[in-house]
């Protein structure tokens, strides 16, 4: 008799069985045989470990599952890199920057997940401290935060741990390996693997002066994937940016760069009254300047149009193959002009599916480290109708404190 305290991963283990391999068109047979030998793997060790094959289904599943994500359209692209078995310091530090270059491949961006080791004892065996591979600091002084001051937690974490930015507002920080309980250690990202974007207008050539700027590759690095009852607590992932993402939050939010005043002064708007709308003005010519310097780059990147098309696809797609989507509305609606896009229209039930990926309590401060990101509160959720529910499925609790990769 299988030991009670591993009877909920077998129940994920079997449920995650069952519909990869249905999925993956195998046999009724190889998959008895396959859960025949999980189950002895079980009871003999507590644990199990996936194939290869079910790595990679179970990570593109756990992207098709992300409720939040409006990019799920390209889920069966995702190249899954298996890296369970880096375990020293470098070997993951090593692999975090093929991850960076496999990713940024000269601009052509592919969505990629590099996985580290399972988690089968208390302590993780591999942790990433930072929350995107590439991201900005934030140092905070007397005068406010230098840079993006939703890193200041982690650049703090940074400095003590003896590394040193040079102080501008797009310092990259380095990357913050952790293997098991030791301390953790930070390396330098080359040069050559940073791919950033000056921003630069269409029109406006005064726009340049603004001095923005931004990195072409969002690679989410603190969040645990889940899959059949095991769980990765490191495996970062990425996919290209949605222009708003840039252009109406991370420089636009107050709590984030804060920009959208100097650009409507540098664009000639009336800032003296809210009627000019200038704000949403600014915003517009914002999130143009992204999309034009990325294309000028030759970096991917996507419009919250076209996202939004995608995502209806994405839908249908799903209905054809008999699938439930999961959906947050909130999170899905892009942040500008959200009402122009079918998404704000419909209404989504958001549900809880595995395999997953989930939030994890930062390594540091005890703290999470996405907390107050996101947008926040969400007067929305009348617009979410309940539906009915699939054995893969569970209710899912609503959390403030919730990111959206998209967001
Ligand atoms: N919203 C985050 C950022 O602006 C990135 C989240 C992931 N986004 C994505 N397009 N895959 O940096």
């Amino acid at each position: 008799m299988i030991d009670p305290s591993y009877q909920s991963i077998w129940r994920e283990a079997e449920q995650f069985i069952r519909i990869c391999y249905h999925e993956l068109e195998r046999s009724d047979e190889e998959t008895e045989l396959r859960l025949a030998q999980i189950y002895t793997e079980l009871v003999s060790s507590g644990t199990y470990s996936h194939t290869e094959d079910e790595l990679t289904h179970g990570a593109r599943m756990a992207w098709r599952n992300s409720a939040r994500c409006i990019g799920r359209l390209f889920w069966p692209s995702l190249e899954v890199i298996d890296k369970r078995k880096a375990e020293s310091e470098e070997e993951v530090t090593e692999a975090l920057l093929q991850h960076i270059d496999l990713a940024t491949n000269g601009g052509r961006i592919r969505p990629v997940i590099t996985i580290f080791a399972q988690q089968d004892k208390d302590t993780p065996p591999v942790r990433i401290w930072n929350h995107q591979l590439i991201r900005y600091a934030g140092y905070k002084t007397e005068a406010g935060v230098i840079g993006d001051p939703a890193s200041a937690a982690f650049t703090k974490e940074c400095l003590n741990l003896g590394w040193k930015g040079e102080g501008t507002p797009f310092d990259v920080l380095p990357l913050v390996v952790q293997i098991g309980g030791q301390r953790p250690k930070w390396h330098a990202i080359p040069s050559s693997s940073i791919m950033e974007i000056p921003l630069v207008h269409p029109e406006d050539a005064s726009f340049a002066e603004l001095g923005l700027r931004w990195y072409a590759v969002p690679m989410i690095a603190d969040m645990k994937l889940e899959i059949g009852g095991l769980t990765y607590p490191a495996a970062p992932f990425n996919g290209w940016y949605m222009e708003t993402e840039i252009g109406a939050r991370n420089l636009a939010d107050r709590d984030r760069y804060n920009k959208l005043e100097e650009v409507a002064l540098k664009l000639g708007l009336d800032v003296s009254t809210n009627i000019s709308l200038w704000k949403d003005r600014a915003l517009v010519e914002l999130n143009r300047a992204v999309l034009h310097s990325f294309k000028l780059k030759g970096v991917s990147i996507v419009d919250h149009h076209t996202a939004s098309d995608q995502f209806i696809r994405f839908e249908k797609q799903e209905r054809e193959a008999e699938r439930e989507v999961s959906g947050r509305w909130s999170w899905l609606i892009p942040p500008m002009s959200p009402a122009a896009t079918q998404i704000w229209h419909n209404a989504y039930t958001d549900l809880e599916m595995r395999p997953s990926l989930e939030y994890q309590k930062a390594p540091f401060e005890g703290k999470n480290q996405t907390e107050g990101e996101g947008q926040g509160s969400e007067p929305q959720l009348s617009k979410t109708k309940p539906s009915d529910r699939t054995v893969s499925t569970r209710e899912l609790s609503t959390s403030s404190a919730e990111r959206c990769p998209f967001h």
